[in-house]
């Protein structure tokens, strides 16, 4: 039997970093992962719309060999302060433009906003990492798109 997937998730938002409990996309990926799904998710942090903030947790994490797939949720649209995507480009060492498309063309099935959001996803050293919207709507689908066929759970297998 294969070893449970580990999943980090970080909460990126002002409001939520200012209060826990206006985190609700965080919460919501967990509990899609973790009981529905088998993967382990014991590892979740808030952080502000920072890109120092942002690029540390996914750093921190791609580092300690015990996370095999990030997960980001928030800050990826078009408003002034989200800046999602600006931190974790950098910090991507092979791009998955697959998933990226996957993401967007199964999320645009649901809503034409959708093409408001800026994903980004790729490889650090052995993680997966993605970049969610912040909604708990779009989280669902959006997860629901990754997990369809095996493909992210394949891709863990590939880089573990
Ligand atoms: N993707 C899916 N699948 N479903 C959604 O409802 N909402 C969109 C988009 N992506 C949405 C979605 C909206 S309204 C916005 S503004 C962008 O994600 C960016 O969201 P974020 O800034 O919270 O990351």
């Amino acid at each position: 039997m294969s070893l449970p997937i580990r999943v980090a998730v970080l909460t990126v938002s002002d409001t939520a970093s200012a209060n826990a409990t206006a985190d609700k996309s965080g919460p919501a990926i967990r509990e899609i992962l973790q009981s529905k799904n088998g993967f382990v998710c014991d590892v979740h942090r808030i952080v502000p719309d920072d890109v120092h903030a942002i690029q540390a947790a996914v750093t921190e994490w791609c580092s300690s060999g015990e996370v095999d797939w990030v997960i980001t949720t928030g800050g990826t649209g078009f408003g002034v302060k989200d800046c999602t995507p600006e931190a974790v480009t950098p910090l991507i060492e092979r791009h998955a433009s697959g998933l990226v498309h996957l993401m967007t063309s199964a999320s645009l099935k649901h809503t034409p906003l959708a093409a408001l959001s800026r994903p980004v996803a790729g490889t650090i050293k052995n993680t997966l990492v993605v970049t969610l919207p912040g909604s708990v709507k779009a989280v669902k689908e959006n997860v629901d798109a990754l997990l369809a066929g095996g493909v992210v759970n394949h891709a863990i297998e590939l880089i573990r």
